[in-house]
């Protein structure tokens, strides 16, 4: 049985393990450079009390995966939106730990009253895009050549969910 929790500093080496995987994979962020557990706590403890970063655990409470809400854009007007990232581990992929996650994520952003979330990907990342698509998210188009990953231009495709 999996749940889902607010992270806490003690994920903090679960959680850096879990994200330097994604970077590693090249399939889900423009960032080539690994992250340390001292990075990723402060990552943590210098954020909001309504950008929460969840975890999905196991039976014995370890760490397989994390989703956060992170901040869209600090004016003021786009308070209301928030922009999310979701890493699960990479032996643990393809189990249903995203769905779960996600659903998490998405209640956990309702609560704190945000009215929308977004996030950026990259259209070969299938998994990422059939998740989102089997969460309700639409796709609002893609920016051409928007990023540098390992000196080639990349395609970023942005997606939204109305939450109310
Ligand atoms: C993308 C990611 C979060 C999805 O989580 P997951 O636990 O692997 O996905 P789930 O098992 O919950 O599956 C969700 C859906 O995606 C599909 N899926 C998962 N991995 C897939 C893959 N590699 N290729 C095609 N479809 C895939 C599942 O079949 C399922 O679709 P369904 O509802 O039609 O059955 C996870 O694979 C991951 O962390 N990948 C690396 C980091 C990443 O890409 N993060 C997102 C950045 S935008």
């Amino acid at each position: 049985m999996y749940s889902t929790r607010v992270a806490t500093v003690q994920d903090v080496v679960a959680i850096t393990k879990i994200y330097n995987e994604g970077i590693e994979d090249r399939i889900a962020t423009l960032e080539t450079r690994l992250r340390d557990s001292i990075e990723m706590e402060a990552w943590l403890s210098n954020r909001s009390e309504a950008h929460k970063v969840l975890v999905v655990v196991d039976d014995s409470n370890q760490v397989l995966g994390w989703a956060s809400l992170n901040v869209f854009n600090g004016r003021c007007c786009y308070s209301g939106v928030v922009d999310l990232s979701i890493y699960i581990g990479r032996s643990v992929r393809g189990k249903g730990l995203g769905k779960i996650l996600l659903q998490s994520l998405i209640d956990t952003a309702r609560v704190q009253g945000f009215h929308k979330l977004v996030l950026s990907t990259f259209k070969f990342n299938e998994g990422g895009q059939k998740l989102y698509q089997a969460m309700g998210f639409r796709e609002v188009g893609t920016y051409m050549q928007h990023g540098i990953l390992d000196g080639k231009w990349i395609d970023v495709t942005v997606m939204e969910k109305l939450l109310f």
